[in-house]
């Protein structure tokens, strides 16, 4: 894997598709497209961790004029390589920080890749970076899950979540911090393999004050993308803050 890749190198890049399968159906990406293309309006939109175009390529399929920026060139040549990829727009870079040319009705962030910055400054730096990019009007959106620190006993820091014959994988949380990781280990031909991917967890609420802190304010929050109240059960959230007109 190349180091600027991140977490998103050619070994994960080539599964992608597969490995998120549930998450490429038509239940799956149909309504965050209906989202973003009313929010797009007759604007542009960038989103923040392009990868292969799950969204991305599907929105330009809408009409809307998509850019994508991503630090994986493993992944974002495998959106450039599917049909209609060369419709979308990518910049290789971190998109907490960098910026791309001109302006945007909406930025959007989805599958908790807020999470990957593990830093609360990298995320606050994300909502800079999308209000700067943003038109007066237009909107920043996010899809993530709400930390599920209820499934941690106290005193303890790992919940598993699966566990099978060829492996078996756990979180693991420090609530100081906010620090999180996944760890995963798969048995290949008998012998275990690790892999880890850290994360920072972010509450809605603390996802508002960094929205503030960019300029932006709420619009909606709905427990996903069909626009479901958002109530004390949601396990995730899609949130919408507008960068006001005045
Ligand atoms: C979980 S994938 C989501 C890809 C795509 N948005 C989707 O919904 O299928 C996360 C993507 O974000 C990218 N990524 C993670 N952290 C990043 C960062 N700080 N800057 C740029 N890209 C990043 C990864 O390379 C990867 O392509």
């Amino acid at each position: 894997m190349s180091d600027e890749d991140g977490y998103f190198g050619e070994s994960v890049a080539a599964h992608y598709d597969e490995s998120a399968a549930d998450r490429f159906t038509p239940e799956a990406v149909d309504p965050a497209v209906d989202l973003l293309t009313e929010l797009a309006g007759t604007g542009r939109a960038l989103e923040f961790g392009v990868g292969t175009g799950r969204i991305a390529l599907p929105l330009a399929g809408r009409g809307v004029p998509v850019h994508g920026i991503d630090m994986s060139r493993a992944m974002t040549s495998r959106l450039s390589a599917k049909p209609g990829g060369d419709a979308v727009g990518v910049t290789i870079g971190d998109f907490a920080t960098t910026r791309v040319p001109g302006t945007f009705t909406v930025a959007y962030l989805v599958f908790n890749t807020i999470n990957n910055l593990t830093t609360q400054d990298a995320q606050v730096d994300c909502f800079r970076n999308a209000a700067d990019h943003l038109e007066p009007g237009g909107c920043f959106v996010i899809e993530v899950g709400v930390p599920e620190l209820r499934r941690l006993p106290p005193g303890q820091t790992a919940v598993p979540f699966r566990i099978g014959p060829a492996g078996w994988a756990f979180d693991t949380y420090d609530t100081a911090t906010q620090a999180m990781s996944s760890h995963y280990v798969t048995l290949v031909d008998g012998r275990p393999e690790y892999e880890y991917y850290p994360f920072r967890y972010v509450w809605p609420s603390e996802l508002d004050l960094m929205a503030r802190l960019a300029g932006l304010r709420l619009r909606d929050r709905w427990e996903g993308w069909t626009r479901k109240p958002f109530t004390h059960e949601s396990g995730g959230h899609v949130s919408v803050w507008e960068k006001p007109a005045d």
